[in-house]
């Protein structure tokens, strides 16, 4: 097999809900998890963004999937990692099911929803409960899971027979019966960043993955909430560009040093 030669990383300081400096109609993929609504390692972000409570959360987040509409060619896909939230509010205990809102939302964006993939993290605590204890009822599920979202824009990508990016994307039978069973109990959750600070970060397993599933060598992929970035390096390790796009300060300069530190001389 040929050697896959590296693409390009472009990252920008902006807000995913206007991607600026990204054309209409020039994303192939856009692969990403936003903050999750009532998760409180999110709440100061959301806050100094006007967000305060669930349904800001929730509306500051479509207006991203509406951004990403924009920029999605046609057939173009957009996979969106995001769990579920269990806090209190005035009546007690209860989830917010962000995966739920969000399909709600990107569909209302004019996006196609397809069959999702529901992601299984190895648990350390296999007996973990909330509530009740050994008692019934009031004893909760463990949230196990998180969710790959998967979206079209429109129909699906038309390629000539036999285009050679399309070609040099091809993946195996074994890897085809892997990756799209619905639950991936395979991928473990991704390591927090120094000083246990949390980043949020997803596996790089997983974006590689997904980034193989669902855009062809030499396509351009798009994370609008970057973090760390594990979907452009992922992306450009595979042949295909990346941009990111990030809000905060501090983790775009993390990004755009590191970005600088992996482009070859
Ligand atoms: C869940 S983390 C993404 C983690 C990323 N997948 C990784 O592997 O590192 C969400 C990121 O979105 C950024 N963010 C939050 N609101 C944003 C906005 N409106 N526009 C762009 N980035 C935003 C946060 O600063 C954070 O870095």
């Amino acid at each position: 097999m040929a050697a896959t030669v590296p693409g390009a990383v472009r990252v920008i300081r902006g807000d995913a809900r206007r991607l600026p400096g990204i054309p209409a109609g020039s994303i192939d993929l856009v692969l990403t998890s936003p903050p999750y609504p009532m998760i409180p390692q999110w709440d100061a972000q959301f806050g100094a963004l006007g967000a305060r409570g669930p349904v800001a959360m929730r509306r500051l987040l479509a207006e991203a999937w509406r951004a990403c509409r924009r920029v999605l060619v046609p057939g173009g896909l957009l996979a969106v990692v995001i769990g579920d939230a269990l806090r209190r509010d005035a009546g007690g205990f209860r989830l917010w099911p962000n995966h739920a809102h969000t399909l709600i939302d990107a569909e209302r964006a004019g996006l196609r929803p397809l069959p999702y993939l529901l992601w299984k993290k190895p648990t350390n605590r296999p007996n973990a409960y909330l509530g009740s204890g050994f008692l019934p009822p009031n004893a909760y599920v463990t949230l196990d899971c998180e969710y790959v979202l998967l979206f079209r824009n429109g129909g699906p990508r038309r390629f000539p027979a036999h285009e050679p990016r399309r070609e040099a994307s091809r993946f195996s039978r074994a890897e085809r019966d892997r990756w799209f069973s619905q639950v991936w109990g395979d991928v473990r959750g991704a390591r927090q960043g120094a000083e246990g600070r949390r980043t949020g970060a997803f596996p790089p397993e997983l974006a590689a993955r997904l980034v193989r599933m669902f855009s062809v060598v030499g396509d351009t992929v798009l994370d609008p909430f970057a973090g760390t970035g594990t979907t452009l390096w992922a992306a450009a390790a595979l042949g295909r560009n990346a941009i990111g796009v990030e809000l905060d300060p501090g983790v775009y300069r993390a990004l755009a040093a590191e970005a600088r530190r992996r482009t070859p001389a």
